[in-house]
């Protein structure tokens, strides 16, 4: 089995870094309780890059409730032996103290874009999302970064100060991958009860009912989004938050779609809240 050397300091992936000159860095920063999404980052990592950093830290800066938190999923020590799989070389896992020092005073913030779905039901979230990402990414100094569609307003948020702040780092955006019904993996799913688990797979069936009804020429995304509702209705414990058609560039919402546009959505199942969405180009 490969054998990763684990860095709990930033001072240790320095050396890493010291010791490894010239060479390509792909970074997959992660919150840990990893799953097949994250693994098949870390593949696509592997593959594109000489050295490969994966970092596991459970930002708090990104929960905008206390309570979510402290019940996000934790296994350090399943996360490493998964991790133990793949070549990588380095596991960064730092202390909080490590990254927000007590007299840690900067933010970064992403403007307009951030206003929108998870924005607005989620203040602060991507505040803490970039923060840490502009640390984290001045930590590993990757070439380039690897996170997942499920996240799409993440990803779009990333890109953006990726580009505004001129980091040096491409970010690559890999595919959703889902459960055999159709479930998009994510650490989340661990705290749905069996009944709930199979009920969440209505999200999936969900937005390809939204995806058909484009498809057949529905051009008036009140009428998609009132559809897309009604079927997630049909799951005895969903509790939507919001579903929305959004232009997949600027994230502004839609009232007659054109172009690519992201069918996004939240849904509560008991505690648990889960997003997914497509991409679609009409
Ligand atoms: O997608 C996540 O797991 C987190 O938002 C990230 C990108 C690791 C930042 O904490």
């Amino acid at each position: 089995m490969p054998n990763h050397k684990i860095a709990k300091t930033i001072s240790c992936v320095r050396d890493f870094q010291n010791q490894n000159p010239g060479k390509s860095i792909g970074f997959v920063p992660t919150m840990g309780y990893l799953h097949e999404g994250h693994l098949s980052l870390v593949k696509r990592a592997v593959k594109e890059n000489d050295l490969v950093i994966v970092s596991i830290f459970v930002n708090p800066k990104q929960f905008n409730q206390g309570n979510d938190f402290i019940n996000y999923p934790r296994s350090v020590k399943t996360d490493l032996e998964l991790l133990s799989q793949y070549p990588i070389d380095l596991v960064f896992m730092p202390e909080n103290n490590e990254i927000y020092p007590t007299d840690f005073s900067s933010k970064v913030k992403v403007d307009k874009i951030t206003d929108y779905l998870e924005g607005h039901f989620r203040p602060g979230h991507f505040e803490g999302v970039t923060t840490v990402l502009a640390k984290l990414f001045n930590i590993a100094r990757p070439h380039r970064a690897y996170f997942g569609q499920k996240d799409a307003q993440q990803l779009i948020v990333i890109k953006k100060m990726v580009a505004d702040l001129n980091f040096d780092i491409e970010i690559i955006a890999c595919p959703t991958i889902r459960e055999k019904n159709g479930l998009a993996m994510s650490s989340r799913n661990a705290r749905l009860s069996a009944n709930e688990r199979d009920e969440a797979k209505i999200l999936f069936q969900a937005l390809m009912k939204g995806k058909e009804s484009i498809l057949k020429g529905e051009r008036n995304s009140g009428k998609i989004e009132a559809l897309i509702e009604k079927t997630i209705q049909e799951s005895h414990s969903a509790e939507i938050e919001y579903v929305s058609l959004n232009d997949a560039v600027n994230l502004a919402p839609l009232t007659e779609i054109q172009g690519e546009i992201l069918i996004s959505l939240a849904v509560n199942f008991g505690e648990v809240r889960l997003i997914d969405n497509i991409l679609l180009k009409t």
